[in-house]
């Protein structure tokens, strides 16, 4: 999934630090789990994962991917609706899929809202029924009880996965385009999502990580919080609306719902800093890493200078290429900044 801080394209090099540091452990907290990209990483190598975020839309990926340990069956479902495929050797997630590919499109609160229905232009309406018929789908499975809550998270991860694949938007949902983008007026179709499997008990919270220290313990917590004044949660709106589907106030032009209680401490420097020395010295951990770049709006002197309090730490550093728009969100252009990781042994 496209999001701001996404590690996708980082992870070999953050293990490969890791390896070269020795730094070695049995448990891993991904404090800032977003996409799930790295928790996902770290259990396929066997890790127990601890992972939380402030916005719903990653604990529902969080479910599906961390805490869900197993390839589901949907068997009560596929039992009542007989459900029929063409595609040989489907799996039974593929077989639901295929159902809701299929089910009629709906009027809901995302075609109302988010579509020319509503004045806006982030979904189609073709596309905006078809992702309300989905939702409800699912919730009406769930209220029936024909579908487990593994089940349903994993039905609803589908849903996020597949639903910015179709957005008219260059990057986040703070604005919907003003023409259709070429991918926004093909029809949607949901995609399944993979099952992540180890041998470990595995959590996932949607909570302030900062409230969760006294409750885990692990010998590696991942830090990779925002690190420019720019929230997550205003940015990801619609990812939001969709995962909770529960009708809220929305303002402005872009639709936005009230985010007060989604609001991180780590969007301004002073009090990023005083979360990231509350975290470095409360945190139940052997090694902290914390992900960050040198444009981030904590400075390097002050982030060595917090966490040299709790123990021995280091600073890595490599160049990095992304794609940034320009002002007027218009051409891409590339730009090489440092990504950064701060490790502290305690
Ligand atoms: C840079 S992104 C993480 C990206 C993630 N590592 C990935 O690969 O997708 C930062 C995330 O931290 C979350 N966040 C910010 N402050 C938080 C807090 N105090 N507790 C939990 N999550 C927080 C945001 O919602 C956002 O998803």
């Amino acid at each position: 999934m496209r999001y701001i801080g996404n590690k996708e394209n980082l992870l070999d090099k953050i293990h490969q630090v890791m390896q070269s540091k020795n730094i070695q452990g049995n448990s891993f907290f991904d404090f800032f789990s977003g996409t799930v990209n790295v928790g996902k990483f770290f259990k396929k190598l066997s890790y127990q994962v601890f992972s939380s975020d402030l916005l719903y839309f990653s604990y529902v990926l969080q479910r599906a991917y961390i805490t869900n340990n197993q390839e589901l069956h949907f068997e009560k479902i596929r039992n009542k609706l007989r459900f029929e495929t063409s595609i040989l050797f489907a799996s039974p997630l593929q077989i639901v899929v295929d159902y809701l590919n299929q089910i009629e499109p709906k009027e809901g609160f995302i075609f109302q809202n988010y579509t020319p229905s509503g004045n806006r232009m982030f979904y189609s309406a073709e596309n905006g029924k078809i992702i309300d018929a989905i939702r409800q789908q699912i919730e009406d499975w769930k209220a029936e009880n024909l579908i487990s809550e593994n089940e349903y998270f994993v039905l609803l991860a589908c849903l996020i996965e597949t639903v910015p694949f179709y957005a008219n938007i260059s990057g986040v949902y703070a604005a919907f385009q003003k023409k259709w983008d070429a991918r926004a007026i093909k029809k949607m179709i949901l995609r399944p999502v993979e099952f992540v499997v180890n041998n470990k008990e595995n959590f996932a919270f949607n909570k302030n990580s900062v409230e969760l220290l006294d409750k885990i313990e692990a010998d590696i917590f991942y830090l990779d919080p925002p690190y420019n004044q720019r929230q997550y949660a205003p940015n990801y709106h619609l990812l939001e609306t969709i995962a909770k589907y529960d009708n809220p106030e929305i303002k402005g032009v872009a639709g936005l719902r009230n985010y007060e209680n989604e609001k991180s401490k780590f969007c301004n420097a002073v009090t990023a800093l005083q979360e990231l020395s509350v975290i470095a010295e409360k945190g139940k951990y052997k090694t902290l890493i914390l992900s960050y770049n040198n444009e981030g709006i904590m400075p390097q002197e002050q982030i060595i200078s917090t966490l040299k309090h709790f123990g021995k730490v280091e600073l890595i550093e490599f160049d990095y290429t992304r794609f940034k728009s320009n002002s007027n969100g218009e051409s891409k252009y590339k730009k090489t900044i440092k990504e950064q990781l701060y490790i502290l042994q305690r």
